[in-house]
């Protein structure tokens, strides 16, 4: 039986803009290339799940406009299950404008329809879905109160969460006693425990700490350097093979799709970070967030 896993979350179509810089305040530059392609932090998690062999459904959603369209068209691609993205009239699909300068990249997210999707949006059949589910997996590029909503239902039924709380910002304490596993980077974690840290041993402090405050499990994401978790008080550092990376767009939502997975499989800890790390190399292999994203079989 395959997993079921729900992602309540963004839908975004990616402008990729690829330039040599970027331009100052009042400078126009010639850029290289742009693309168009499908993003949004809730269906880069969802596609990453249903590559993986996860029976996901997305709660979320679009505008009534071709970029809609199209990104519908790739969840239903994907594989994803779309019956509860909703098609906003009068409102924008969403749009992340990413600018990629050497393989690396600055993003504007624009949310129109995805601040559509307000708690009062969550019926009761959504409940239902939630409640039958294996895991939970959200984000931040939603409005907050409905993250709350659907995490409070989350621990009313049982199922597991995962808060990836991203883009960076503060969070309430009602919200995060109620996720199982919080997966920021270290910007995030640094915004969210208003402390910055430097060394590994500030690091392992600070997780220390929050975890003393929070009865949940904390992976810290470091980019190339891997991820970090807590095992009997010691910091755990699970390094990243080393890939040729084309854009790293989108990888932390690939560690989150795989992270869900493994979650939902009742993995152990270990087994869960060596995998979603794993899945992340392969993801920025390749240009786009969802492109480079492996199947179950790459994988072997
Ligand atoms: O996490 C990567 C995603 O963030 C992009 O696909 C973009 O849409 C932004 O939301
Ligand atoms: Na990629």
């Amino acid at each position: 039986m395959k997993k079921r896993i729900v992602v309540v979350g963004s839908l975004n179509m990616d402008i990729i803009i690829s330039t040599n810089r970027l331009p100052q305040i009042g400078e126009t530059i010639l850029g290289n290339e742009v693309n168009y392609l499908p993003g949004g932090k809730g269906a880069n998690q969802a596609v990453s799940i249903a590559r993986l062999g996860g029976d996901v459904t997305m709660i979320g959603a679009v505008g009534q406009d071709e970029f809609g369209k199209s990104l519908l068209e790739q969840m239903e691609n994907n594989e994803v299950n779309t019956a509860f993205i909703d098609q906003v009239e009068d409102i924008k699909t969403g749009i992340a404008d990413i600018f990629h300068v050497n393989h690396d990249n600055c993003i504007v997210v624009v949310p129109g329809a995805n601040f559509t999707l307000t708690p009062e949006k969550i019926t009761p059949e959504m409940e239902q879905l939630i409640a039958s589910a294996d895991v939970l997996l959200t984000q931040l590029e939603i409005p907050l109160d409905t993250v709350q909503k659907v995490l409070e239902i989350a621990s009313k039924h049982n199922v597991k969460s995962i808060l990836n709380p991203a883009p960076a910002q503060t969070l309430p304490a009602e919200m995060l006693q109620l996720v199982d596993y919080l997966t920021p980077n270290e910007t995030e974690f640094a915004l969210l425990a208003e402390h910055p840290f430097n060394t590994d041993e500030e690091l392992k402090d600070l997780m220390k700490k929050w975890q003393a405050a929070y009865d949940q499990t904390l992976i810290v994401t470091l980019g190339d350097q891997g991820s970090a978790y807590l095992q009997n008080g010691q910091l755990v550092i699970t390094p990243t093979e080393k890939v040729e990376v084309i854009d790293t767009t989108g990888a932390g939502d690939s560690f989150n799709g795989a992270l869900a997975i493994s979650v939902a499989e009742e993995k152990t800890l270990p087994e869960m970070i060596a995998f979603a790390t794993k899945v992340a190399a392969r993801a920025v292999t390749k240009f786009g967030a969802q492109d480079g994203m492996p199947y179950a079989a790459d994988l072997d």
